[in-house]
């Protein structure tokens, strides 16, 4: 739930609704604890009444799962519910706490009141992540889309990126193998061994520039390329580099994933090429660019909803506890 301007009114209401709450129950519980010279236990009075009402809250809490759950149904709308379930939620904790008389007691009662600081730092943790959250989507994540499709949009950002380069520099086999003549790659072939896999891996590292260093030496004659063909390999060489990342947005993440190393290995990779190569390298950049948009969606929609499981998980641990502490306390009262 937003916490903003458009809400305030609302959240004042149950704030304040809240305190009164707790002011009035604490101010009485401290009132009777001083005429009876001690601090009051559970089982006194006060105890009891600020016990009973901080478990009408946290049952009042789990109402909100129902509710959500029949959200069409005429009854207090689900913002006005939620809004009573932040407030009163947190003011609960005092109140058990006030109603404990401050003392731990055994170990049902401490483990009741630990699930209870469990429950609303799990809810406190939610409500911040889902305020800040959507202001970060909006902010760095201009391009944000629908999160079930981030995987089909991905799929068609390399589609499109293979396009552009078997548009503007030939298809990937071809770049790759025209350095060496027909004889020569039948030779290269036979050396290499016949793992398709493994030759078009090595031939890479011929066929790239950067990679000069390495030949060896019975290709070495290969024929001079132009500037035009070097462009083409070292295009289809970073590409190589690239596409995984563009595909699961994971592979090369600390390079690609990171805006300012991208633009550095995009800028060596321009310094690699000829002016020409822009109009590949561009558009390239800009796909990566998307790409690191829906991952960072995606991480962010992951913080956003794995919080709510926990929060659950310990409401409900929090609701067997108290109903297991209200029936020791009636037998032993
Ligand atoms: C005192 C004990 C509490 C209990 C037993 C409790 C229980 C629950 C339950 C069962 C839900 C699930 C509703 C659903 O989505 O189906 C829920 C949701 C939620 N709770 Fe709590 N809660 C407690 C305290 C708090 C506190 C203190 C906060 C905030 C400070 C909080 C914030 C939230 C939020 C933001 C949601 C998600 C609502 C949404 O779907 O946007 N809760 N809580």
């Amino acid at each position: 739930m937003l916490i903003d301007r458009s809400s305030w009114r609302m959240h004042a209401v149950a704030i304040t609704l809240a305190m009164i709450l707790f002011l009035g129950l604490t101010a009485w519980y401290l009132a009777e604890s001083w005429l009876a010279g001690r601090l009051l236990g559970g089982g006194s009075l006060p105890g009891l009444v600020l016990g009973s009402v901080a478990a009408m809250i946290i049952f009042f809490e789990m109402g909100l799962w129902p509710r959500k759950a029949l959200r069409r149904m005429r009854l207090v709308r689900v913002k006005y519910w939620l809004s009573a379930h932040i407030w009163f939620g947190i003011v609960c904790l005092p109140i058990a706490i006030v109603h404990s008389g401050f003392h731990w007691g055994g170990w049902l009662s401490t483990l009741l009141i630990l699930a209870l600081v469990l429950t609303v730092a799990s809810g406190a943790i939610g409500l911040a992540l889902q305020n800040m959250i959507p202001r970060m989507l909006l902010k760095q994540v201009p391009g944000e889309t629908i999160y079930g499709e981030i995987e089909n949009i991905s799929r068609s950002i390399v589609l499109e990126a293979d396009q552009l380069l078997n548009a503007t520099c030939g298809t990937r086999d071809a770049v790759m193998t025209q350095q060496l003549g027909i004889g020569e790659m039948t030779r290269f072939r036979e050396l290499l061994g016949s793992d398709p896999e493994v030759q078009m891996t090595r031939m890479i590292v011929i066929g790239a520039p950067r990679e000069a260093g390495r030949r060896r030496e019975g290709y070495q004659e290969s024929r001079a390329a132009t500037a035009e063909q070097d462009d083409s390999r070292s295009l289809w060489n970073a590409y190589d580099e690239l596409k995984p990342f563009l595909l699961d947005g994971v592979t090369s993440g600390r390079v690609f994933g990171d805006p300012i190393r991208a633009s550095g290995w995009f800028g060596m990779l321009r310094q690699a090429c000829s002016a020409d190569a822009e109009r590949v390298i561009g558009p390239l950049e800009r796909l990566t660019d998307q790409r690191r948009q829906f991952s960072l969606q995606k991480r962010l929609h992951h913080w956003l909803h794995m919080w709510l499981p926990y929060h659950i998980g310990l409401s409900v641990g929090l609701c067997v506890l108290l109903l297991a502490h209200i029936v020791f306390a009636l037998r032993y009262w």
